[in-house]
C-alpha cells in the first residue's frame, strides 16, 4: 500500500475503499505509518469529510485493528455513555457509579481531554494514585466483582485511536463529524455493550456547535451502533455554557463526588438524570423515566451510588479516601475571586475560552506528552440568565500562581458577558436521537 497515494486521494476529495481504509490502520498500529502521515490524512478527512461507509469502514478497522472486551458471560446488561466533549462536563464521572450501583454493568472506555474539551480520564487521574490504563483480562474481572470500570484506550483495545486522537488534539482537527464518530464509536463497539447512550453536546462549546451537525454525528453514531447489533440512544444537550460549575480536573472530579452525596448544580443533575434515565431503561433496570430518577435519587440519598465509586477508585488503584474529603485531591497554588465588573443580567458564559484558558493553566495539553496540571481550574456560579451586582463574586480561579490568575482573569473577561438583558440559553437537553428518528424533547 503507497500511504502517499491514499492521503492524496483524500485530498483531492475522493473515496478510500472499506479495504484501504482496513490496510491504513492496519499498518499504523504495526508503526509502519508514521504520525506525519497519519495527521495529513486526518487534515484531509477534516477538510473532506467522510461518506457513511467510509465512516463505518474506519470505524471498523479501528476497532479490529486491538483486543476488545467479550462480556457476554455477565447476568448484567452492560451499557455505557460517552460525550462528544464539552467544558465542565463531567457527568461520566457520576453515571459510571450511579448506574452500576443500580444493577447494570458500565465498562466505561474514555478519552483525555481533546481541543478545548476536558476529559474523563485526566478528571479520573487528579485522585491520588488512580490508574486507567486497565488491561482488558483486569477490566473483565473488576466488572464481575463490581459491576464497573473507568478505563482508557490502551495499547491493547482500540490502540488507533489512542494515537490518532492525540494526534487530532495537536493538528488542530477535532471538530469532525466522521473522526468524532470513528473515535467513540470505535470504542464503544469494543467493550461489546448491550445498550450505549450518547450526549451530543450543541452550542459553542461544543466540538459540533451546529444543531444539524450535531443531529447529523448523532445520526450517524446511533447508525453506527445499531448496524453492529448495540442499542444506541442519543441526547442533544447544551454546551453553549459550562455544565456545573466546575471546570479543570480536580475540581470537577470534587464536583462529581458532591453530586453522588446529593449536592451537585441543578444543570448538572438534569443532563446526568436525563442520561442515566436512558442508560437504566436500556439496562431494563427502570420501566421509565419517571422510575429511573426516583431510583437514582434513592441511589444517592442512601449513600449506595457514592460507596460505588469508593469501590472503582479503590479496584483502580485510586485513594478511596478522597469520596469523604476530596480535600486530599491537587490544590492549586494560588486562588482567587473574580468579581461582576458591572450590574446587569449574565447574558453570556463562553465555554471555549474557558477550555482554552484551563490549557494555558496546565490543565490540558498542547502537545501529545505535556504533563496536566490537575488543581488549576475555575468555579465559576454565575449562570446565563442570573442577575448580579457590580462587585458580586461570580467565580473563582485556581491557578499555578499570579501569572496564571492574570490568565484567568482575561478568560474570565472574555467569556463572561454581562447586559441588561438575558439572552436565551439553549434548553438543557432538547432532542432525542433513536434509529426510528428524532424527537425533540424541549
Ligand atoms: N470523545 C472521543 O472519544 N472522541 C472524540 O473524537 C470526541 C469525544
Amino acid at each position: 500500500m503507497l500511504v502517499t497515494r491514499l492521503i492524496e486521494r483524500k485530498r483531492d476529495g475522493g473515496r478510500l475503499e472499506p479495504s484501504e481504509w482496513s490496510a491504513l490502520i492496519r499498518s499504523y498500529v504495526a508503526g509502519d505509518v508514521p504520525d506525519y502521515q497519519m495527521a495529513a490524512m486526518l487534515m484531509a478527512v477534516y477538510v473532506h469529510g467522510l461518506d457513511r461507509t467510509e465512516t463505518a469502514a474506519l470505524t471498523d478497522a479501528m476497532r479490529r485493528n486491538g483486543a476488545q472486551l467479550s462480556l457476554g458471560h455477565l447476568a448484567a446488561a452492560r451499557v455505557d455513555k460517552h460525550s462528544t466533549g464539552g467544558v465542565g462536563d463531567k457527568t461520566s464521572l457520576i453515571l459510571a457509579p450511579l448506574v452500576s450501583s443500580l444493577g447494570v454493568a458500565v465498562p466505561m472506555m474514555s478519552g483525555r481531554g481533546l481541543g478545548h474539551t476536558g476529559g474523563t480520564l485526566d478528571k479520573l487521574e487528579s485522585i491520588p494514585g488512580m490508574r486507567t490504563d486497565i488491561t482488558l483480562a483486569d477490566a473483565r474481572a473488576q466488572l464481575e466483582r463490581i459491576g464497573c470500570v473507568m478505563m482508557g484506550q490502551s495499547a491493547e483495545v482500540v490502540p488507533a485511536d489512542r494515537g490518532m486522537y492525540a494526534l487530532r488534539n495537536a493538528t488542530a482537527t477535532c471538530e469532525s463529524v466522521p473522526l468524532i464518530a470513528s473515535s467513540i464509536m470505535s470504542k464503544k463497539l469494543a467493550e461489546d455493550l448491550t445498550g450505549l447512550v450518547l450526549d451530543i453536546k450543541r452550542g459553542s462549546g461544543s466540538l459540533v456547535p451546529d444543531l444539524d451537525e450535531a443531529l447529523e454525528l448523532a445520526g450517524t453514531m446511533v447508525w453506527l451502533g445499531e448496524s453492529r447489533g448495540c442499542t444506541v440512544v442519543a441526547l442533544l444537550t447544551a454546551m453553549d455554557r459550562p455544565l456545573g460549575r466546575a471546570v479543570g480536573n480536580a475540581l470537577e472530579m470534587e464536583e462529581a463526588i458532591h453530586a453522588l452525596q446529593g449536592d451537585g448544580p441543578p444543570d448538572l443533575m438534569t443532563v446526568t438524570f436525563a442520561l442515566g434515565a436512558e442508560m437504566l431503561q436500556l439496562g431494563g433496570v427502570a420501566a421509565d423515566g419517571d422510575d429511573a430518577r426516583r431510583r437514582m435519587e434513592r441511589a444517592i440519598a442512601s449513600g449506595q451510588a457514592a460507596r460505588r465509586l469508593q469501590e472503582v477508585i479503590e479496584a483502580q488503584g485510586g485513594n478511596p479516601g478522597v469520596v469523604d474529603d476530596p480535600a486530599v485531591l491537587p490544590q492549586a497554588g494560588a486562588c482567587e475571586l473574580f468579581e461582576a465588573p458591572r450590574r446587569g443580567f449574565v447574558a453570556r458564559v463562553d465555554p471555549r475560552p474557558i477550555g482554552r484558558a484551563l490549557i494555558a493553566l496546565g490543565g490540558g495539553r498542547e502537545r501529545p506528552d505535556d504533563p496536566i496540571d490537575p488543581g488549576v481550574g475555575f468555579v465559576i456560579t454565575a449562570k446565563p440568565g442570573d442577575w448580579v451586582e457590580r462587585g458580586e463574586p461570580i467565580a473563582t480561579i485556581f491557578a499555578r500562581d499570579d501569572a496564571g490568575i492574570e490568565v484567568g482573569r482575561a478568560a474570565l473577561r472574555t467569556a463572561i458577558g454581562i447586559a441588561d438583558e438575558a439572552d436565551h440559553p439553549l434548553p438543557l437537553v432538547s432532542h432525542r436521537v433513536t434509529i426510528d428518528g428524532v424527537t425533540r424533547t424541549a
